[in-house]
């Protein structure tokens, strides 16, 4: 299951339905540029980098080898949890996870400033160089921890190249090895019964017939080969980043989930072309609750893009679609989808081969009938109102792919399954009522 626009998709809903009926919900790609809030009757739980499944006993939950961990925060996260008396000891982290140092949040503060009015807009959580480490084979894995000795050569030879960066060029503070050292010693003693060799773990449990989810974050246009470059994140949230972040293999997998919007929000900066900066932009941004719950940092709203969604559909090779948040968007007299891009008097019907076409062009719109009726009590698609049933229908056919699910409200029971191979799930509302993707909190 992945994102299929920007983020914020909605794919806490879609996991939370899924989750009884998965044995392993394994995270794939990202770090704690993420977030979950999950409202469980009057508690509330902020997720960052634990994969959703941990709420639920049955689920054994998976970081795996694709995700950059920030051992602090993942252990303040544990420890958050099991202060409200949810369990954290069946979670298991790859031993080949990347983590985030503390040198790699001040180059990704600094990276943003040194990039003035391109700036990207990150999240300030050290992912981007992360990553980069880990591409320059600089980076310390979550094994390291494990060894002493050899975390302490590895954080030495990086703050070589870090720390004289630092220093001349930014004319910032240092840090020191041995004060890096002794914090991740004591993370590394509290983490130690969790790292194992994921990819092996996962593989055992699919020999054995247990099911799987691989959870996606961010989503396909925040890619950072397919995406809207350089204004994405720094891993592979698409269908790739699904096993080279997890080590299982593609022959395995049985369906591929993207997970749209019924509309399309964006955070950060880059090139939007459905963006309203007008009244409609407001009123969906105020009916979705767009907001990033710990920043309050708005998320820029637009209409449907389906070029984007045949892309989304094309390089993941989408199986089925999830469109939620379909409640939203009624009232709106008038819903517009974009079914193409003009530019310099060509009509581009797939994603452009040049960002320039994607920054300036206009969106050609295909415009349909609205809806007021209440639509979130709807359980079938017959139950929806004739509108909205055309605008799902044109969305699959748009699209190429199935819609097997439509979220039409936050609950689990506010839901249209519609899956050739999915069922609902049993009529309980189950523990977890209401999650949301949220835009975790950004200083810039
Ligand atoms: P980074 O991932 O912090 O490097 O941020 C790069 C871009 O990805 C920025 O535009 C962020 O707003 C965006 N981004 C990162 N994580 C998420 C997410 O979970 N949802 C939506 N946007 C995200």
């Amino acid at each position: 299951m992945l994102g299929a626009q920007w983020g914020d998709e909605g794919k806490g809903k879609i996991v939370d339905l899924l989750a009884d009926r998965m044995d392993y919900v394994v995270r794939f790609a990202g770090g704690n540029n993420a977030g979950h809030t999950v409202v469980c009757g009057d508690d509330e739980f902020k997720l960052h980098i634990i994969p959703s499944g941990i709420l639920y006993p049955h689920i054994t939950s998976v970081i795996g080898n694709g995700v950059v961990v920030n051992p602090r925060v993942l252990l303040e996260e544990m420890d958050g949890l099991r202060a409200r008396g949810i369990s954290t000891d069946k979670l298991r982290i790859s031993c080949n996870a990347h983590l985030v140092m503390p040198y790699h949040l001040a180059f990704d503060r600094l990276g943003e400033v040194s990039l003035g009015s391109a700036k990207l807009g990150t999240t300030h959580r050290g992912i981007g160089p992360a990553y980069a480490d880990k591409a320059d084979r600089l980076g310390l894995r979550v094994q390291d921890l494990l060894d002493e000795k050899i975390f302490r050569t590895k954080v030495g030879t990086a703050l070589e190249r870090k720390n004289a960066i630092l220093s001349k060029a930014f004319g910032q503070e240092v840090f020191d090895v041995d004060a890096i050292v002794e914090e991740h010693m004591e993370y590394a003693a509290r983490l130690a019964d969790h790292i194992e060799d994921t990819s092996l773990l996962v593989w055992r449990a699919l020999e054995e017939g247990g099911r799987v989810l691989l959870e996606g974050a961010q989503g396909t246009l925040l890619d950072l080969d397919h995406g809207t470059y350089p204004f994405v994140t720094s891993s592979s949230p698409t269908i790739g980043g699904a096993f080279t972040g997890t080590g299982v293999g593609p022959g395995r997998v049985k369906a591929i989930i993207g997970v749209a919007k019924a509309y399309v929000t964006r955070v950060g900066y880059g090139p939007f072309p459905t963006e309203q900066e007008n009244e409609v932009g407001e009123a969906m941004g105020a009916r979705g609750v767009e907001f990033g719950t710990t920043t309050g940092r708005k998320r820029r709203c637009g209409w449907l893009d389906v070029v984007l969604l045949r892309y989304a559909a094309r390089v993941n090779g989408l199986t089925g679609l999830a469109l939620t948040k379909l409640d939203v968007l009624s009232t709106l007299p008038v819903l517009k989808v974009c079914v193409g891009y003009s530019y310099q008097g060509r009509i581009y019907h797939d994603f452009p081969p040049h960002q320039t076409i994607f920054h300036k062009c206009e969106p050609e719109y295909l415009e349909f009938p609205g809806w007021s009726e209440d639509i979130t009590g709807a359980k079938t698609r017959e139950e929806l109102p004739p509108a909205a049933a055309r605008y799902v229908e044109f969305i699959e056919k748009a699209a190429g792919v199935p819609v097997e699910i439509i979220s039409v409200g936050p609950k689990r029971s506010q839901t249209v399954w519609d899956g050739r191979d999915l069922e609902p799930p049993p009529a309980s509302e189950g523990p977890y009522l209401y999650r949301e993707e949220f835009e975790p909190p950004c200083t810039a």
